[in-house]
């Protein structure tokens, strides 16, 4: 009998709710066509190491609805590994693979591009809560963080209301505001930080005004959303001293929120609190919409490597699911469109 055959999934960088279910997506549209589906644990590290198991309509059931990754993440790059990119493709061949589908942000889609460059058959999907990855309106994971923080600054609002007080949320994105943005307007934020505006010193001090005066028109409390990339033009902020070299990823970020925060405080006197949602944005449940788009990327992937269009990413278009060059997402980010910053500036006062 003729051997079936094989397709990879691994999950790299980051996790974020939404993974799951487009490996749930992936593997059952791949059995409908008579692949085998080889997991590969702990994303690019997992291929290194050799280390795999075969999904099957078990271990791939009842799984659409969970946060997190089955099959384990890491930031590793094989670039980053001695003979990493030799040992991929050892691997890979190890496994009698025919295709590879990597589901990445932006750093996870860059190495995929350079190894397909090198000749390696695959296929990505972008996943990540900071919604960074150019060639897509949204990735897999984003609406759900957007989602978690608009419920968390909800909750902020009624406290703040309470105590009068200036409530400032620091949530993730570590290039682009994405994150802060959408859950920014969807909550009705009196301000939103975010990296692709620096700030300079002018800007704290309109803002403070703004704070002061909304104070004196008896508008006694304030929404500020500070994205966690955010940048003072005059001081760098220190790096946290936590990070742990394991996979070698990004610098960690975070405190600007604090920083921010004790500022407005000392220019303006009133009465300021900050909290971070951290990995609480990165976990748990995904929304309606992020389990949507997941299963709709993996059947499109499945589709891609049944065609061989390798070295092609999935995509959303307007409301079409196409695909693209990964090479276009290699060496750049997606920034937050001035258009959608705009909507959120009506609002700031
Ligand atoms: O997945 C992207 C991201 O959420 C960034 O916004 C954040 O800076 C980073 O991950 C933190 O990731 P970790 O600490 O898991 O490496």
């Amino acid at each position: 009998m003729k051997a079936k055959k094989r397709v990879g999934i691994l999950t790299g960088g980051g996790d974020c709710p939404g993974l799951n279910a487009a490996i749930r997506a992936t593997a059952k549209t791949a059995f409908k066509i008579g692949y085998e589906v080889i997991g590969i644990r702990d994303g690019w590290e997992g291929l290194i190491e050799d280390r795999s198991e075969i999904l099957d309509s078990s271990n791939t059931a009842g799984i659409i609805d969970r946060g997190g990754t089955i099959l384990g993440a890491s930031r590793t790059s094989p670039f980053r590994i001695d003979n990493g990119p030799q040992r991929v493709f050892d691997v890979f061949k190890k496994l009698g693979l025919e295709a590879l589908v990597v589901l990445g942000g932006e750093g996870t889609l860059a190495v995929t591009s350079q190894l397909f460059k090198m000749g390696l058959p695959v296929v990505g999907i972008a996943k990540t809560i900071d919604n960074d990855v150019r060639e897509t309106n949204f990735t897999i994971g984003f609406q759900t963080a957007v989602q978690i923080a608009t419920d968390a600054l909800d909750r902020l609002r009624s406290t703040a209301a309470s105590h009068h007080r200036v409530m400032l949320l620091e949530v993730m994105g570590r290039y682009t505001g994405w994150i802060a943005t959408f859950a920014g307007i969807a909550s009705g934020a009196e301000a939103i930080l975010i990296p692709e505006i620096p700030l300079n010193k002018e800007r704290i001090e309109k803002l403070c005004q703004m704070l002061k005066k909304r104070n004196k028109r008896g508008k006694n409390f304030s929404i500020i959303v500070v994205a966690e990339g955010t940048q003072l033009e005059w001081k760098a902020i220190l790096k946290p001293s936590l990070h742990i070299a394991r996979n070698e990823g990004p610098d960690r970020l975070g405190g600007i929120g604090r920083v921010i925060g004790e500022l407005i405080a000392g220019k303006t006197g009133l009465d300021t609190r900050v909290s971070s949602l951290d990995y609480i944005q990165r976990g748990g449940t995904p929304v309606a919409y992020d389990r949507n788009l997941a299963t709709a990327f993996g059947v499109k992937a499945v589709e891609l490597v049944k065609e061989k269009k390798y070295g092609e990413m999935v995509a959303l278009k307007g409301n079409r699911i196409t695909s693209t060059l990964l090479e276009k997402v290699e060496g750049g980010i997606k920034v937050v469109n001035p258009s959608a910053y705009k909507i959120a500036e009506i609002f700031f006062s």
